[in-house]
C-alpha cells in the first residue's frame, strides 16, 4: 500500500504517529513561514503543514503544488493549535517530512468544492471531476447503501437475483424502444428492454417463485428531472400470491429502508383508490404531505354549487373546482395576478383563475364579485371548507385538463406555503387503477399499466360492454408526490391474455407474433403471479432529498439524451453501417 491511512480517519488517537497519506490537493495557503495544504481523498480531508524553519526545501516544493495534483506524503500526526471541529480530522494536522508528486494536474475547469462555479453542462462534460465533489460522491455512496440494503432484505425474503437479457425483441406497447441493428441478420433489430416484464413472468412459469433484479431499463421518451433514457429498476416478481401479499412484502422493504437509512419508523402505508386520488388531488401520484384537497363546485355528479344563470363560465363549464389555501386571504392583488399568469402558462394550461378572499373580518373579496352576492360566495366556499382568513383559488373547464391544472396549482401553493418539507415523508399505495385508457390519437384502448395486468375478477364481465370502467389489480407506490414504483397481479390464463390483446387491437396473428412465447408458456402450467418494480434512481433521489435523479447516476445523460462526456450518440463509420445493412443519407 502506498499509504498507511486515509484522509478521513486520523484524530488525536494517533497523535505522534508516523503516517503516510495519498490524495489530491484541495487547496493550499502560504502563511509566512508555514504552508498549509488540504489533502483530499474519498474519505475526507486532512491538513498538511510544511514549516519553512525546519525544512525550507520541502516547504518550497509544497508551494509549487497546484490544485488537484496527486501526492503522497509521509509525516507525523500532531495536535493543531486552532482546531476545526466541523470535520472529523479537524483536531490534528500532519507535519510533513517527505513529499512525492505522483501526478500533476491541469487547473480544473471548475472548482471542486461544494459551492462550485461550474454549470451543469460543464460538470457533466468533466463528470469524473464533478464526482470528486463530496456531495456528488455522497449521493453515489447513498445509492450503494440502498442497493446493498435492498439485496439483503430481498435475500432474507428468499428472492433470488436472476439476470435477464438486454438484447430482446421490440414490442409496440409502452414507450418507444431503443433498437440495435443485427449484423448477422441484416434488416432485423433487437430492442433494449423497457423492463424485464415478460422474462420475470417466464421465470415464474419456470418455478423460480421469487425473483428480483436491480436492472438497467431503456426507454426512448421525453426527459424530465425524474426520467432518464436508461435508468435502473428494482424489479420483483412472486408466485402464489395475491395483491395483499405484494403490498405487505414491499411495504416491509420500504419500512426497512427508512429505518436503516433515516432511522424513521414508518407507519403502515395507507391505501388510496385511483378514483379518490384523481377527485381529491387531480393526480394519480398525490403528494400527501399536505391536505389542500380539490373541492368541486361543479362536476359530472355535482350540480353547480352557486346560483345558475349568473356567470356564463361556470354555467357552461364541464367542471369547476378549487383549493383552499389556509391563511392566504392576505395575498395581494399583485401576487394573485402573478399566480393567474402562472396557471395560464402552457405547461399548466388553465384559461384563467378565479380567486375568492375570505377576509378575517368575515367579508368576501373576489374576482367574481359582480356575478354573485357576498352571501352566495360565502356559502359556496364554506362548503369547500374555507374559513375566515383563507384564500380560495378556482379553475374551470374540461374535467381532465382542469384537474391536471388544479393538481399543479395545489403543488405550487404547497411550495409557496412551505408545506413540502424534504425531510418529511408521506408514503402511500394508490390502488384500483383502471385497466385501460382510451387513446384519442390511435382511437383505441391502451393498457394503463401494461398488457399483462389482470382485471379485477368482479369487473371481468365489463370487458366487452364497458372496457373503460374495468379496474385492474394494479398498484403504485407514491412517496411525496413521486411515483416510486408500480406493479400488478398478472394474467396467467392464456384465454384471458388473448382476450386482452384483442381489446388492445391485436389480431390473433399479431399477438402470437409479438407475444407467442408468453402465450405458449401459459400452456405449460403458469402459476398465479404478480410483482412490481421500483424506480431505483427515484428512490435514491428521494432519500437524498433531491428532485433530480441525475445527481444519483454516476454518468447520466443530459436533457437532450446525450452523454456529453463521451459524446454519444455519435455517427458511425460507413463500413460499420454497411455491415449492418444500413445507410444514412442525410448526414
Ligand atoms: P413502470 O413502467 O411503472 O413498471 O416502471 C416502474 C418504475 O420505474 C421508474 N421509471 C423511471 N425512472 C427513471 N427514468 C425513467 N424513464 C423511468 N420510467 C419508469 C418509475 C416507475 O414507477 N414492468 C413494470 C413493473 C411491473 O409491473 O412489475 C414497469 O416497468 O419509478
Amino acid at each position: 500500500m502506498l499509504r498507511t491511512h486515509t484522509c478521513g480517519e486520523l484524530s488525536m488517537q494517533q497523535n505522534g504517529m508516523e503516517v503516510k497519506l495519498c490524495g489530491w490537493i484541495q487547496k493550499s495557503r502560504d502563511l509566512g513561514g508555514m504552508t498549509f495544504i488540504d489533502l483530499r481523498d474519498r474519505y475526507g480531508i486532512t491538513q498538511l503543514v510544511f514549516n519553512m524553519d525546519s525544512n525550507a526545501e520541502l516547504c518550497n516544493e509544497a508551494r509549487k503544488l497546484n490544485r488537484e495534483y496527486v501526492v503522497r506524503i509521509a509525516g507525523k500526526v500532531t495536535e493543531r493549535s486552532s482546531k476545526n471541529l466541523k470535520i472529523p480530522t479537524g483536531e490534528i494536522e500532519i507535519l510533513v517530512e517527505q513529499l512525492e508528486v505522483l501526478n500533476v494536474s491541469e487547473t480544473p475547469p471548475f472548482t471542486i468544492e461544494e459551492n462550485t462555479d461550474g454549470g451543469d453542462e460543464l460538470r457533466m462534460k468533466y463528470r469524473y471531476l464533478d464526482l470528486r465533489r463530496p456531495s456528488v460522491r455522497a449521493n453515489l455512496e447513498l445509492r450503494h447503501q440502498l442497493a446493498s440494503l435492498i439485496r439483503n432484505f430481498l435475500d432474507g425474503e428468499k428472492f433470488i437475483e436472476v439476470e435477464t437479457p438486454v438484447l430482446i425483441k421490440s414490442t409496440p406497447e409502452g414507450a418507444r424502444d431503443f433498437v440495435v441493428p443485427s449484423r448477422v441478420h441484416n434488416g432485423q433489430f433487437y430492442a433494449l428492454p423497457q423492463s424485464p416484464q415478460t422474462f420475470k413472468q417466464l421465470l415464474m412459469v419456470a418455478g423460480f417463485d421469487r425473483y428480483y433484479q436491480i436492472v438497467k431499463c431503456f426507454r426512448d421518451e421525453d426527459l424530465r428531472a425524474d426520467r432518464q433514457p436508461e435508468f435502473t429498476q428494482i424489479d420483483c416478481e412472486m408466485s402464489f400470491i395475491e395483491q395483499e401479499d405484494i403490498l405487505k412484502t414491499f411495504e416491509g422493504l420500504i419500512k426497512h429502508l427508512f429505518k436503516k437509512v433515516k432511522n424513521m419508523d414508518m407507519p403502515m402505508l395507507p391505501r388510496m383508490t385511483y378514483a379518490h386520488a384523481m377527485k381529491n388531488y387531480g393526480n394519480d401520484k398525490p403528494d400527501t404531505r399536505f391536505e389542500m384537497c380539490i373541492r368541486e363546485l361543479k362536476s359530472k355528479d355535482t350540480p353547480l354549487q352557486l346560483p345558475a344563470g349568473k356567470f356564463k363560465l361556470f354555467d357552461e363549464a364541464e367542471y369547476t373546482a378549487g383549493i383552499v389555501a389556509t391563511g392566504c386571504a392576505t395575498y395581494t392583488r399583485k401576487q394573485l395576478d402573478e399566480l393567474t399568469e402562472w396557471v395560464k402558462r402552457p405547461q399548466i394550461g388553465a384559461g384563467g383563475m378565479v380567486y375568492i378572499r375570505y377576509n378575517t373580518d368575515g367579508t368576501i373579496k373576489s374576482s367574481i364579485d359582480k356575478f354573485y352576492t357576498e352571501e352566495e360566495l360565502r356559502k359556496a366556499i364554506q362548503n369547500m371548507g374555507a374559513a375566515e382568513g383563507d384564500l380560495v383559488l378556482i379553475l374551470s373547464g374540461s374535467e381532465s385538463k382542469t384537474q391536471k391544472a388544479l393538481s399543479e396549482l395545489r403543488l405550487e401553493m404547497g411550495n409557496r406555503m412551505g408545506l413540502r418539507d424534504r425531510n418529511t415523508y408521506s408514503c402511500l399505495w394508490v390502488v384500483d387503477f383502471p385497466l385501460l385508457e382510451w387513446n384519442e390519437e390511435s382511437k383505441r384502448f391502451h393498457a394503463m399499466h401494461h398488457p399483462f395486468t389482470s382485471p379485477k375478477p368482479e369487473d371481468v364481465n365489463l370487458l366487452e360492454s364497458a372496457p373503460g370502467e374495468v379496474r385492474a389489480n394494479a398498484y403504485d407506490l407514491v412517496i411525496n408526490g413521486v411515483e416510486i414504483g408500480g406493479g400488478s397481479i398478472r394474467i396467467f390464463d392464456k384465454k384471458l391474455q388473448s382476450k386482452m390483446f384483442e381489446i388492445l387491437g391485436f389480431t390473433p396473428e399479431k399477438s402470437m407474433e409479438q407475444f407467442g412465447f408468453l402465450l405458449n408458456a401459459f400452456h405449460y402450467g403458469a402459476p398465479p403471479h404478480g410483482g412490481l418494480a421500483f424506480g431505483f434512481d427515484r428512490l435514491c433521489a428521494l432519500f437524498g432529498g433531491s428532485d433530480s435523479i441525475r445527481d444519483f447516476i454516476a454518468f447520466p445523460k443530459n436533457n437532450a439524451a446525450r452523454d456529453i462526456m463521451i459524446d454519444a450518440p455519435s455517427f458511425i463509420e460507413k463500413e460499420q453501417l454497411s455491415e449492418l445493412g444500413l445507410s444514412i443519407t442525410n448526414r
